[in-house]
């Protein structure tokens, strides 16, 4: 598999490459907000980007699709607007991988999850050591619960998330059970909640940056 993860501008955001070494066939998720940067990363790696994937609708991750739009052979955009949205569970076969994709609404109600053998990129659902934004009790639990459903695979699956705000670049579902704050506390959403609610404060007296 060829994977690479890009730093795509924004917030410290990151975008992702990922294609199949036999076919060459390969995916671009979240280029944006720097699209020519994430072309720039991809360039010579011999890959004929196919689809266009969105983790959620939130500007900094869909505003490069526009771009791609423009290349002589667009790709096919997933994911990136209401006629192309997936369903939970949904695979789509890209070469010789397949790429399940795994309902994870809470910091956006679009928000998904993107399996790719045993990478799974997290859009702002998950970040390393800490989760994505919400903006309500009602959303945090609707968050709790993707996140509930994500930590019941193996712990060695690989975290790839969309933005590089954590003590490094990719984890673990296993380093992320042990060590994320958050995730420590999906046994009881009151415990999450307080969390969340009380983060800045947490942070800064735990040493968080
Ligand atoms: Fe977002």
């Amino acid at each position: 598999m060829i994977f690479k993860q890009i730093k795509s501008g924004g917030d410290r955001n990151f975008a992702y490459l990922a294609g199949c070494q036999k076919t060459r066939d390969g995916a671009l998720v979240d280029p944006a907000p720097d699209p020519e940067a994430v072309m720039k990363a991809v360039n010579g790696h011999g890959v004929n980007i196919r689809f266009i994937i969105n983790t959620h609708s939130h500007h900094d991750h869909s505003s490069g699709n526009e771009y791609f739009k423009k290349l002589p052979y667009p790709p096919r955009f997933i994911h990136c607007s209401e006629d192309t949205r997936v369903k939970d569970g949904e695979v789509l076969k890209m070469g010789e991988l397949i790429i399940k994709f795994i309902y994870t609404p809470g910091h956006t109600k679009d928000s998904i999850c993107i399996k790719i053998e045993d990478k799974l990129l997290t859009g702002d659902t998950l970040f390393v050591g800490k989760v994505g934004g919400t903006w309500s009790s009602k959303d945090a639990k609707t968050q709790f619960c993707s996140l509930k459903k994500i930590f019941t695979l193996p712990a060695h699956t690989e975290i790839w998330p969309g933005h590089d705000v954590g003590v490094k670049p990719s984890s673990t579902i296993g380093f992320e059970a042990e060590k994320n704050p958050f995730i420590k506390r999906l046994s009881d959403f009151d415990d999450f909640l307080w969390l969340k609610k009380n983060w800045s404060t947490y942070k800064n007296e735990h040493g968080i940056k």
